[in-house]
């Protein structure tokens, strides 16, 4: 039987059109424009303003866009998979939400919750559905609206974070292209470095938890910087080895925007020029779930079909890992 494989055959970003400059930061806590520039590499992210908005709503927003830009109808998909820390509520899951929101009423679809290597966990996870034949049309989509969950007086996590939304096409394929190989990883033993204390059944929420600001992000960002170093470069050159890919052979390294410094070691341990790598973080910051996709989605015309791209991620959990994907479409 000819294998089937996951091409990824549309992609879409959205990010809502208010802008938090580290001008702005710098009236709101004991910071300055260079500490995050040279810590970073961020300049300025996007923040979803608006009473009553949330995830799916920017989801929504990049899942039509998607749907008329690929020519395809909200009937024909099959699963919808939203990759998000930022639910719009604890249930029902964003995913069903967005479906809602994008008219797709023929679909399953649930959340991943997997932090910032959520759109890996989620690609990898719809890939399956394609390659055994049971769909053929999944959208996976990675968004997130972090500003909900950032404690503006905190300059140790305010600073990093921004609001967006990236939405993908998966098809199954017979040819040599698509989803070719992935790797991933969790460890629950870094949740003390990376979490949200309340909100969860461990903590519900009360007065008290929201009084010691116990629902924003909490990190240790050294701690989390090290390991994360580490494990993307890691996992990176490990997925070129086990598939005797060498630097010549990769077009696009195509890397979660945490920090400027993780993704020049990745880049610098898997052999790549800077040239090859898709980096905007200086322009959103981290978007969680939404980096990869917003990448793929800006060097969208740049890619061609057959291009060797490498996609790696490293988020709370700790959960990390990459992907080989061989992109299906000359734009
Ligand atoms: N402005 C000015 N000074 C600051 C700021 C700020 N915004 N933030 C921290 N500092 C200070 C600290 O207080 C500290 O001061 P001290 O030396 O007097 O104690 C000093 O700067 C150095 O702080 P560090 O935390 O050591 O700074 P570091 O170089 O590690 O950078 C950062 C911090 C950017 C958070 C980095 O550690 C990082 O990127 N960590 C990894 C983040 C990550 O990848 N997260 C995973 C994904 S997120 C997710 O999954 C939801």
């Amino acid at each position: 039987m000819t294998k089937l494989r996951a091409a990824i055959t549309g992609i879409q970003g959205y990010v809502p059109p208010d802008i938090l400059t580290n001008k702005d930061l710098e009236n709101m806590v004991e910071t300055s424009d260079e500490w995050i520039l040279t810590r970073t590499g961020i300049r300025e992210r996007h923040i979803l303003k608006g009473e009553g908005l949330g995830t799916s709503d920017m989801a929504a927003r990049a899942v039509k866009l998607l749907l008329e830009k690929t020519g395809t109808s909200p009937d024909e998909i099959g699963l919808v998979i939203c990759a998000t820390v930022t639910p719009d509520m604890m249930f029902p899951a964003t995913a069903n939400i967005i479906s809602d929101k994008a008219g797709i009423k023929n679909a399953f679809s649930f959340d991943m919750n997997a932090a910032c290597s959520g759109l890996i966990y989620s690609l990898v996870t719809a890939s399956k559905f394609i390659e055994t034949g049971t769909y053929k049309k999944v959208i996976v989509i990675g968004a997130d609206k972090m500003s909900s969950i950032v404690d503006y007086t905190n300059r140790e996590t305010c600073v990093l974070f921004g609001d967006a939304a990236g939405a993908m096409l998966l098809e199954p394929t017979t040819e040599e292209i698509g989803i070719m190989d992935s790797i991933l990883f969790s460890d629950g033993s870094g949740t003390p470095h990376l979490h949200m204390k309340a909100g969860g059944s461990v903590k519900p929420s009360s007065i008290e938890t929201v009084t010691a600001k116990e629902h924003f992000i909490y990190q240790e960002g050294q701690a989390v910087f090290k390991f994360a170093v580490t494990k993307m470069a890691d996992v990176s050159a490990e997925i070129m080895a086990k598939n005797h890919l060498h630097a010549k052979d990769i077009a696009w390294l195509v890397p979660h925007q945490a920090n400027l410094r993780i993704i020049e070691a990745t880049a610098r341990r898997m052999g790549l020029s800077r040239d090859k790598v898709m980096i905007n973080i200086e322009r959103y910051g981290n978007t969680t779930g939404g980096t990869i996709p917003l990448c793929l989605w800006e060097w969208e015309k740049k890619m061609k079909k057959g291009d060797n791209i490498i996609l790696a991620a490293f988020g709370g959990g700790f959960t990390w890992g990459s992907i080989w994907v061989k992109w299906a479409y000359d734009s």
